[in-house]
């Protein structure tokens, strides 16, 4: 067997995706690997021979200290799909043949559903010929969307930031005594967890956003402007979350309601962006109303100094967990977090094949979503309220955030 590892990150980043990284390679060196190698820019690099000796990059615990604080996809990120390996086994043939260059005897991959579907290619591919080199998932997407995993790590620090984002948009909102509306566009595709966080922004200093919408829930134009008029007779300033994936019941997205003209990626996966403004525009012309969208974008998927602890601590933790599987001759299986107790909040790490996990996505369950699709319910925040504890700042250094990069 190889002695050495290797080790991936794919898919969007997360702030905590780092950590997961350093999971892996300081228990790949515990476990006994000689060598850890990095792939630049996830499997789509390693075709190109695209890699580094993590040693050389990270060479004392600072760097991996710092490596934990740092936000996005240290070693790069890819979005790409691996080919059937039945009908075009060229591309496992090259990728096997570069593994085997550099003596790799355990192969861990750091990314989310699209990202599983490469460990379960890669898995029943060397399956096929053989191959003693073990392919282990580690989960990660700010989405929320795995199968089988409690929650991803990622989730919890997009969580928090946008909770914490969302009551300062509130509190800037009521500055005037004037209508207005403010619209704060959120990611994830098509499942509506990150958006269900805004409302973790309500608590005893904070009414909350006035209305969320999820892409779990059809949206109807009409509804929702009368439902924002009515709100406004009796509550002149009104925030609202809205998902970028939010879709009319015909099946197109709120966004492509002035424009379908979309960019897509390998996975089919149209580019969202713009559902706020035209929402706000939308409400501009109908009511009459300042009307301004918010869009967090990306600033959700890297907001380190803002992390929740809790996050940064089970990325790492799950990092190590797919090395001792590996180490113990697991292989096509992925990290899962297990929850086992609510109050105190204890979770752990469990591990399901990999099947069960790739290609699928979770979805918001629809009993929590309540009050005619626009809020959520007790059992969200009783749900997501623990992912977002405890705070890990970031190292700074002449008053800025310190990061690692390659
Ligand atoms: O990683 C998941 C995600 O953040 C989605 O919520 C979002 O729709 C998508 O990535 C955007 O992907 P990209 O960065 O490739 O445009």
């Amino acid at each position: 067997m190889g002695k050495n590892a290797i080790v991936g990150q794919s898919g969007g980043p997360t702030a905590v995706i780092n950590s997961s990284l350093a999971g892996v390679y300081e228990s790949c060196l515990a476990c006994g690997a000689e060598k850890v190698y990095g792939m630049r820019f996830g499997v789509e690099g390693l075709l190109k021979k695209k890699y580094v000796d993590l040693a050389t990059v990270l060479p004392t615990d600072v760097e991996v200290e710092l490596l934990k604080r740092t936000p996005s996809s240290f070693l790069g990120s890819c979005r790409y799909k691996l080919p059937d390996w039945q009908t075009e086994p060229q591309v496992y043939e090259q990728l096997f043949e570069i593994l085997k260059e550099l003596d790799i005897g355990w192969f861990f991959y750091i990314g989310g559903n699209d990202s599983m579907d490469t460990i379960c290619k890669l898995a029943a591919y060397g399956a096929s010929v053989n191959s003693d080199i073990r392919f282990m998932g580690v989960p990660k997407t700010i989405d929320n969307d795995l199968m089988g995993t409690d929650h991803t790590p990622g989730y919890g620090s997009a969580a928090k930031y946008i909770s914490s984002v969302l009551k300062e948009v509130i509190r800037d909102s009521l500055v005037y005594d004037i209508k207005s509306i403010t619209i704060v566009e959120i990611m994830g595709r098509n499942a509506g967890w990150l958006t269900a966080a805004a409302a973790l922004a309500a608590s005893d200093d904070c009414e909350g956003a006035d209305l969320i919408y999820l892409p779990e829930v059809a949206f109807d134009v009409d509804a929702f402007v009368e439902k924002v008029r009515t709100l406004q007779e009796t509550k002149p300033s009104i925030v609202i979350a809205v998902s970028e994936g939010v879709k009319l019941a015909d099946g197109r997205y709120v966004c492509e309601l002035t424009s379908d003209d979309r960019a897509v990626d390998v996975f089919g996966h149209k580019m969202l962006t713009g559902t706020g403004r035209v929402l706000a525009d939308l409400l501009s012309s109908r009511l009459g109303t300042k009307a301004r969208a918010i869009e967090l974008s990306t600033l959700q998927r890297c907001a380190s100094h803002i992390a929740s602890g809790t996050d940064i601590a089970e990325a790492y933790q799950a990092g190590g967990a797919a090395v001792h599987a590996a180490a113990e001759g697991h292989t096509g299986e992925v990290v899962a977090l297990k929850r086992i107790s609510d109050k105190p909040y204890q979770c752990v790490t469990d591990l399901l094949p990999i099947e069960q996990v790739a290609n699928l996505e979770k979805k918001v369950p629809l009993e929590w979503i309540i009050e005619d699709g626009t809020q959520l319910s007790s059992a969200f925040i009783d749900y997501a309220r623990p992912l977002i504890q405890t705070e890990l700042p970031p190292m700074y250094v002449s008053g800025a955030p310190r990061h690692i990069h390659l």
